[in-house]
């Protein structure tokens, strides 16, 4: 048997693209293993959005090469898939010759051939081709990320060019899958019983499949919104989706959650700065006021949406008064949650050739400035939810105890809570005791 040992970095879409890699390799009669040591194969599946996650790969690989984590006394096959082998490609021989071959964005359905490839003998295999026509979008259970939780990408690629992002170069142009698609998926994950799902895509609400055969008995003011709908008739118990771009997030949205209880209640909508002088240069294609527009809506609706955001700090000629404007923003809309990143250029974007003048220094000043104030309001947000019964998604036992189990609520809240292992894989009712910066405690209800 020949083992395969699969390492993902980076976003949904990645895990899910590996989810489908893993699958793919079973079929073709490899064993997928969580050791590192007893791997016939190493593949890493990258991310290249952040320079740290690109560094980070080539540690690993450098680790996996030397042995440093594990007894693994043959040599490996090394494949590099996904985001940082699309961009590289052939160069990434080059960068590190412990590499066996490179395999794009468009080409992992392929991975078995690649691996073929080398072990006849062949060097430097690389394949940045586009993916076939009949590419198998489905997942073998076992190898899902989590047996009640599934992935199903409806858009691929990025058409916005937002001038920091590499993502429109290493997953090239927006791509909807077409409905009837995602619906035969999401039906084949209810029947396997996969309780929630997240529709994923860079940016889900621009979703413009070339038919919109299947959608035709859904009302909606965007193809996306009538998406959402005709998923959420599917009658699969929870329905997330992330991320939404700002310009192309519409009223009606708000209004299909609100229709639909198995919609969940969360909405991730980065907005990376609160400067508008910011905002146009990384040509995001929005400004702060409509932003706040969308965010009114979000707010004032009938059903309480979380909303979680992104941030950027330190982008190029971000200014004292700028950055002051982004604090600002967190204040006025209380998110409950924010991924914040210090700018990093990469390679071939726009802003790579702006001159990346704000220091480290004042990038991680403005990075720990920012999470203070978030994480005010994000106490205060979690403070809300005592007392009150949630309903949980029951996935583990949680990280730092054998008696707690942990879960997810439908506004993508954490909630640990004492209870036995036949709760895991069931939706069931927490009250809430105590809160914490990013966990709530309660107990069953
Ligand atoms: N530098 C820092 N953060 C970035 N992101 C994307 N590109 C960069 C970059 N060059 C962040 C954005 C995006 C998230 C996925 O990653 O905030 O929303
Ligand atoms: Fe990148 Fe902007 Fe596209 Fe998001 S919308 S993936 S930030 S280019």
């Amino acid at each position: 048997m020949k083992k395969v040992y699969l390492e993902t970095f980076g976003c949904q879409m990645n895990v899910s693209d590996s989810e489908r890699v893993a699958s793919q390799l079973e079929k073709d009669g490899y064993e997928i293993t969580s050791s590192e040591d007893s791997a016939d194969v190493v593949l890493f599946n990258t991310c290249s959005v952040r320079e740290k996650a690109e560094h980070k790969l080539y540690s690993r690989i450098g680790e996996v090469r030397s042995g440093k984590n594990s007894n693994n006394l043959r040599q490996p096959i090394i494949g590099v898939l996904g985001c940082v082998a699309q961009l590289e490609g052939e160069t990434l021989f080059k960068k590190s010759q412990k590499i066996d071959f490179v395999l794009g964005t468009k080409a992992l359905g392929r991975v078995s051939s690649a691996i073929e490839n080398i072990r006849k003998g062949s060097n430097s295999f690389f394949d940045l081709a586009d993916r076939e026509e009949n590419y198998d979008w489905s997942v073998s259970k076992t190898q899902m990320f989590s047996p009640y939780i599934g992935f199903v990408p409806i858009i691929e690629g990025c058409n916005k060019f937002c001038t920091y992002c590499i993502v429109p170069f290493s997953r090239g142009r927006e791509k909807s899958i077409a409905p009837a698609d995602i619906l035969k998926q999401v039906l084949r994950l209810r029947r396997q019983g996969i309780k929630e799902i997240y529709l994923i895509g860079q940016n889900v609400n621009s979703y413009r499949p070339k038919t919109e055969t299947g959608l035709e008995n859904f009302p909606g003011a965007t193809p996306f919104s009538k998406l959402l709908r005709a998923v959420a008739a599917t009658g699969l118990e929870r329905i997330k989706f992330t991320t939404s771009f700002p310009r192309d997030f519409h009223a009606d949205i708000v209004d299909a959650i609100n229709e639909n209880e198995n919609l969940c209640n969360w909405v991730h909508l980065p907005v990376q700065s609160g400067s508008n002088s910011i905002l146009k240069a990384m040509r995001r294609g929005h400004t702060i006021e409509s932003y706040v527009e969308k965010i009114v809506k979000i707010k004032s609706s009938t059903r309480k949406i979380s909303l979680t955001t992104d941030f950027i700090v330190g982008f190029p000629n971000e200014t004292e008064q700028d950055f002051q404007a982004t604090l600002d923003l967190i204040k006025h809309c209380e998110f409950d949650s924010s991924y914040i990143f210090k700018y990093s250029p990469r390679p071939g974007t726009p802003a790579s050739q702006m001159e990346d003048n704000v220091s480290l220094k004042e990038k991680t000043n403005r990075f720990l400035e920012l999470e203070k104030v978030q994480r005010f309001y994000q106490q205060k947000a979690q403070q809300s939810y005592i007392n009150r019964i949630v309903e949980i998604l029951v996935e583990k036992f949680s990280s730092k105890s054998k008696t707690e189990l942990s879960g997810h609520t439908s506004c993508q809240k954490v909630v640990n809570f004492k209870g036995s292992e036949n709760l895991v894989g069931k939706i069931i009712k927490v009250k809430i005791t105590k809160s914490k910066l990013n966990t709530l405690h309660g107990e069953k209800y």
